[in-house]
């Protein structure tokens, strides 16, 4: 944050005569459902720099420092954000991956086309050992993506006895014989990617059966207890595709359905990532909104064949997407990070955090240089991205427990058009801390909120914020660290209330004990 805004701050809450007004009660006596850390989670898909230049820079690399091929920079980053869990190998990518391509000998590998994005050819490098070490470095769950759309049913218990299995057979035989006597025990595990598109065009009813075809051989290997399965879910509002395969599954066959979404302007026009105006801005916020009500309409279909809400709805694709950076790989979706891409990601943890009584799994689309990344690298060089203050922020709420929080948001009006400026979850810890995230999206006004904190007690209020003075700021390899988090002077404790003052475009985390 500038100094013109630390110094504003003040200023604005002793008189705040631009403020707009919002309201809100927080129940901390009726507190609900753990917020399952695994809303945190990420995605690392063979796709442009994310994964080779991005997690991965070879073995012999001698500029870079590694441990295996993997930045250790990228490791100490991604740490700190406490990653939950990270998926792998895509995305489209997915449903052409051959898993036994990517192990044994690395010069004997034979190489991929990356058909869906960029058509480069990979050599096969970084396969299975490599991302599943890589998980234990970070210490987060592999969430592994299967082969629907060109593998075999043989393929993907072949994978399951290969990275799960403890007892003599071929796989587990060929795991040991590559280096890795102890299984990996991989709970979480995905059946394909959009079979409605690049997984396989297929239709529901389709692959429903193949589901329950695969699922039924994904079992009797896993030393870690029961396989986590997850189906390949709608697109967006796509409310049939889940009525579907909540109908034609078994739920026994079942832990988790899928969704993608994505806060795009318009698929044919995304716009600019960085150098956008207001108007691009305000359609984003309002694609990022329609999360919540994407969320209640699946929410509602799953409720009637689940009430007691025993399969998870796993958002494992969501974020912003814009145009490519002007000059680089149309295929390879690297494009910058600003305070817009900051706030879609307040406000979708926000909803997320809201609605995880279902909701129990997300992975932020993508981990590094592609979409809304959380970090970006040049050779050498890395930089934090605004999404990842965001995203470390808000790990405070990871496996807390969710406090209601009634908001009444003032309006962000543009063009006609209305959307509620803040938005807010609350979670109480383990150690009795509680924890609120706020975030204003209005693009030129303060938002003052009085939050009734119903007769609970806090002797003291502390937090951060994230804000900047323009909303395309951004940070560069450059100048790394012109967006970050500083300590924020904006909340008081006034009798029972709770008083915020939030700048324009800007998030906010506060914690109460
Ligand atoms: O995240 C980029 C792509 O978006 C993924 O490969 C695909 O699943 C989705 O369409």
């Amino acid at each position: 944050m500038n100094k013109t805004i630390a110094i504003l701050i003040p200023f604005l809450l002793a008189s705040c005569f631009l403020c707009a007004q919002n309201t809100a009660v927080l129940h901390s006596d009726s507190v609900k459902q753990t917020i399952s850390r695994h809303i945190y989670g990420h995605f690392a898909e063979h796709l442009g720099k994310g994964i080779y230049g991005g997690f991965y820079v070879g073995e012999k690399n001698t500029k870079i420092p590694h441990t295996n091929g993997v930045r250790n920079d990228v490791v100490t980053a991604l740490k700190r954000l406490k990653v939950p869990n990270l998926r792998w190998p895509g995305g489209c990518f997915a449903d052409t991956y051959h898993w036994k391509d990517g192990i044994g000998p690395k010069e004997a590998r034979p190489t991929i086309v990356n058909t869906w994005w960029g058509g480069v050819t990979e050599d096969n490098s970084f396969g299975t050992h490599d991302f599943l070490n890589l998980c234990r470095m970070l210490e987060a769950e592999p969430y592994l993506a299967a082969n629907v759309g060109s593998g075999t049913v043989q393929e993907l218990i072949d994978w399951v006895q290969y990275v799960n299995f403890d007892g003599r057979a071929p796989m587990s035989d060929l795991r040991r014989q590559n280096g890795q006597e102890k299984p990996w025990n991989v709970t979480y595990w995905g059946v394909g990617n959009e079979p409605w598109g690049c997984g396989g065009n297929m239709t529901a009813e389709y692959y429903a059966n193949l589901y329950r075809q695969y699922a039924t051989y994904m079992t009797g290997f896993s030393g870690a207890g029961n396989m986590f399965r997850i189906a390949s879910g709608p697109a967006g509002d796509d409310y049939r595709w889940t009525e579907v395969l909540m109908k034609n599954i078994p739920h026994s066959m079942m832990n988790g359905i899928a969704l993608h979404y994505y806060a795009v302007i318009d698929w044919s026009a995304k716009g600019p990532a960085k150098d956008f105006t207001e108007q691009h801005y305000f359609t984003s916020m309002q694609r990022a909104w329609k999360m919540d009500e994407i969320l209640k309409g699946h929410k509602a279909v799953m409720d009637k064949y689940d009430p007691q809400k025993k399969i998870a709805l796993v958002v494992d694709e969501w974020g912003g997407w814009y145009d490519v950076e002007p000059g680089t790989n149309p295929g390879f979706l690297y494009q910058q990070n600003t305070m817009r891409d900051a706030m879609i990601a307040g406000m979708t943890l926000n909803v997320f955090n809201n609605h995880s009584d279902r909701v129990r799994m997300a992975n932020l689309a993508q981990a590094i240089n592609v979409l809304q990344a959380v970090i970006l690298t040049n050779e050498e060089k890395m930089l934090l991205t605004p999404t990842y203050h965001v995203m470390e922020m808000y790990n405070v709420h990871q496996d807390a427990q969710l406090l209601p929080l009634d908001l009444a948001s003032g309006e962000y009006a543009l063009g006609g058009q209305k959307l509620p400026a803040v938005s807010g979850s609350a979670s109480v810890n383990k150690a009795g801390q509680t924890h609120i995230t706020l975030t204003n999206i209005h693009a030129t006004k303060s938002q003052q909120l009085s939050i009734d904190l119903k007769g609970k007690s806090f002797k003291t209020v502390s937090g951060r914020i994230l804000a900047s003075e323009k909303l395309q700021d951004h940070n560069t390899f450059d100048q790394p660290q012109k967006v970050k988090p500083v300590p924020f002077k904006g909340a008081t404790l006034k009798g029972g209330n709770l008083q915020v003052v939030l700048p324009p475009f800007s998030v906010v985390v506060l914690e109460l004990k």
